[in-house]
């Protein structure tokens, strides 16, 4: 299964989600590919920011490798779930999207914690360093409900590691 998590920047939520998911599907044991994107393309190259950075390597998550990079169309094509922080970032993603079946693969990252609310991760990105903790616990929540779905819809044991290898 092949999970990509979109916000705008690609620099401060989703990298953090990326570093979450990808180590909750390694505890699991699940041959997932976890990434993240942005729709802006500000910060394309650059690795996430300092405080998300440092709040994932104080939970023991080394995200520094992550380079930001621009959501695009083919992402469509690459990914089975394609998880959206907000609401602005859903538009966008909707407006890049080249036929009504592209959006079947979008929901909101938070919709397992606050089903049918379009509920939004709060951007740290405009406020203090302290934003950052309380996003990365929410961040934490929602992923740990969203690997248990997942893990549900994808039916059966054929995306383990350990079945493929035995
Ligand atoms: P993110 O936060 O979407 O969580 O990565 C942002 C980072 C940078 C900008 C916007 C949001 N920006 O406009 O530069």
């Amino acid at each position: 299964m092949k999970i990509l998590v979109v916000c705008l920047g690609n620099i401060c939520r989703s990298p953090i989600a990326e570093g979450l998911m990808r180590q909750m599907a390694i505890e699991h044991q699940l041959d997932w590919t976890v990434d993240s994107a942005g729709t802006n393309g500000y910060h394309t190259g650059e690795p996430p920011h300092r405080d998300s950075q440092s709040i994932c390597r104080q939970n023991g998550i080394d995200i520094s490798k992550q380079r930001s990079r621009r959501f695009t169309a083919r992402d469509f094509d690459d990914y089975d779930h394609i998880l959206v922080m907000a609401e602005d970032v859903y538009q966008e993603v909707k407006r890049i999207a080249r036929k009504p079946a592209d959006m079947d693969k979008v929901s909101y990252f938070l919709e397992p914690l606050y089903p049918n609310q379009q509920a939004a991760v709060p951007d740290p990105w405009y406020g203090p360093a302290s934003g950052y903790k309380p996003v990365f616990d929410l961040i934490q929540k929602a992923g740990i409900l969203l690997v248990s779905q997942l893990i549900q819809t994808s039916g059966n044991i054929s995306n383990r590691t350990n079945s493929i290898k035995k």
